[in-house]
């Protein structure tokens, strides 16, 4: 713990209630924050502990490491916490009001209605475009290696993949020529949602400065391709008899016990674009990394397929996704002995929770065995915990698993990049520059 003395209140009359870096200090590292927030976060870990508190007035804002801690906030404190953040509400400015983003009164009544929607044969539907997806990735590289092994960037081919998937399984539609120019456009305007959450002083998005014109060109093909969704099912209806409703076949029903506006449907697609296809990309993308620089894993996992869930959710663990979640404090809580007061920001780390001792053997280290009996139920967050728990995460978990197992067993992969790989910490966690691999033909 550092020796410095901190100061009893941080101005607008917030008290310190928890150890934490000097302002000064952040004041230093603001470069490095910006530029490094995972290295940072980690450092301040661990010269502060599993509960710290920043040097910031407004909102007073704290961070929450701890396997138990994390479980406290998002868990037990669930209603006395909101998803009124600044990123939650930066990053509605891309998805509207949709599930992820909604505050709990709105959230409730939706989550309660969308939930069928992620039935057991929903997902096994996705299955039928898990396999559609994979095959066009076969041919896609079988005609690439015609010539002898070929490099491919594995987050572009990973995020074609999941947009085609989560298209197909949620919305019923086809996104073949469009599929560049949606994942370039989500990954533009997710950049201006974190590029705002960055900058305390953010320039509202109705002002033109270049920044904010070309989120809101992203956001314009976004909404267009919600379009297209809402046209091509109005052109191919599902009969009343189809044995399974999809997404948007629940978005659209004017059945509901509280019909969708146009807005809320709106909202609603553009949530799942957002959220199902870029987080499972990236975990996909990081699972690649993690297991051409460690071919033993790759070589147990080629001879039983069955290993890549555990591979998937190990990956998870050492790569989240989602790598922050925000919440506000609605009342004063208590995580680990450490007052948070009403309205503090609450960040709770996964990618600090997984590389907890606490509750890891050996925290940075790639092993799939680990998740041999399932995953543990503290310190394990990827999808995050309680009731705002992931909808989609089972969807994602099958994805996954079919997906390495798929490509381990048909393909060569091997690594181009010495790891490590530099880490752009966005929305999710991508590779700062692609993620090279080569791929190769097997021998017959
Ligand atoms: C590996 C892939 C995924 C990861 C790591 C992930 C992660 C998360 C996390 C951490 C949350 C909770 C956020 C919070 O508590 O503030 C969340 C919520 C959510 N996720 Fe995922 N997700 C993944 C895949 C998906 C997929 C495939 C879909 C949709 C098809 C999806 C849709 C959503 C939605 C709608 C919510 C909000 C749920 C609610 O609040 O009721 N996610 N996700």
């Amino acid at each position: 713990m550092s020796g410095q003395k901190t100061p009893k209140k941080y101005g607008w009359n917030t008290p310190v209630t928890a150890v934490g870096p000097p302002g000064g200090a952040m004041l230093r590292n603001l470069k490095n924050i910006v530029s490094d927030p995972l290295n940072y976060l980690e450092a301040t870990w661990t010269e502060f502990g599993d509960v710290i508190q920043f040097p910031i007035p407004k909102p007073a804002t704290y961070l929450v490491t701890s396997p138990e801690g994390a479980r406290e906030v998002l868990v037990n404190q669930h209603n006395a916490t909101s998803k009124r953040t600044l990123q939650y509400n930066n990053l509605s400015l891309v998805t509207g009001e949709g599930l992820l983003t909604a505050d709990t009164q709105a959230w409730r009544p939706r989550r309660r209605m969308l939930q069928p929607a992620f039935h057991k044969e929903m997902i096994a539907l996705s299955m039928h475009h898990i396999e559609a997806g994979l095959s066009k990735l076969d041919s896609h590289w079988n005609e690439l290696t015609e010539e002898g092994p070929a490099i491919v960037d594995m987050d572009h081919a990973m995020m074609t993949l999941a947009l085609e998937i989560t298209c197909g399984a949620l919305f019923g539609i086809n996104v073949d020529d469009e599929v560049d120019e949606i994942t370039a456009a989500t990954l533009i305007a997710l950049h201006g949602v974190v590029a705002r959450a960055r900058n305390p002083i953010s320039v509202p998005l109705f002002i033109p400065t270049p920044a904010n014109l070309k989120m809101k060109r992203a956001i314009k093909r976004l909404d267009k391709a919600v379009e297209a969704i809402l046209s091509s099912r109005a052109l191919n209806k599902l009969p009343d008899d189809a044995p399974i409703r999809d997404m948007l076949d629940v978005l659209l029903d004017p059945d509901l016990e509280i019909p969708l506006t146009k807005q809320q449907i709106r909202d609603e697609i553009a949530t799942f674009i957002v959220a199902g296809h870029e987080t499972v990309a990236s975990a996909l993308t990081w699972a690649w990394h993690l297991l051409v620089t460690n071919p033993d894993e790759l070589q147990k996992l080629k001879s039983d397929p069955m290993r890549a869930q555990q591979v998937f959710d190990e990956s998870l663990r050492l790569y989240p996704p989602a790598w922050v979640i925000t919440r506000r404090t609605l009342s004063d809580i208590t995580v680990d002995d450490v007052l948070i007061p009403a309205n503090s920001l609450v960040i709770v780390s996964p990618w600090l929770v997984h590389r907890n001792p606490k509750a890891w053997e050996s925290p940075t280290k790639f092993m799939p065995d680990r998740f041999a009996s399932g995953a543990p139920q503290l310190g394990y967050i990827p999808f995050g915990a309680g009731a705002r728990l992931c909808i989609g995460k089972e969807m994602a978990r099958l994805e996954g698993a079919k997906i390495l197992a798929h490509i381990a067993t048909h393909w060569n992969v091997e690594a181009i990049h010495a790891s490590p790989v530099p880490i752009d910490a966005s929305v999710t966690l991508r590779p700062e520059a692609g993620m090279p691999i080569r791929i190769s033909r097997l021998l017959n």
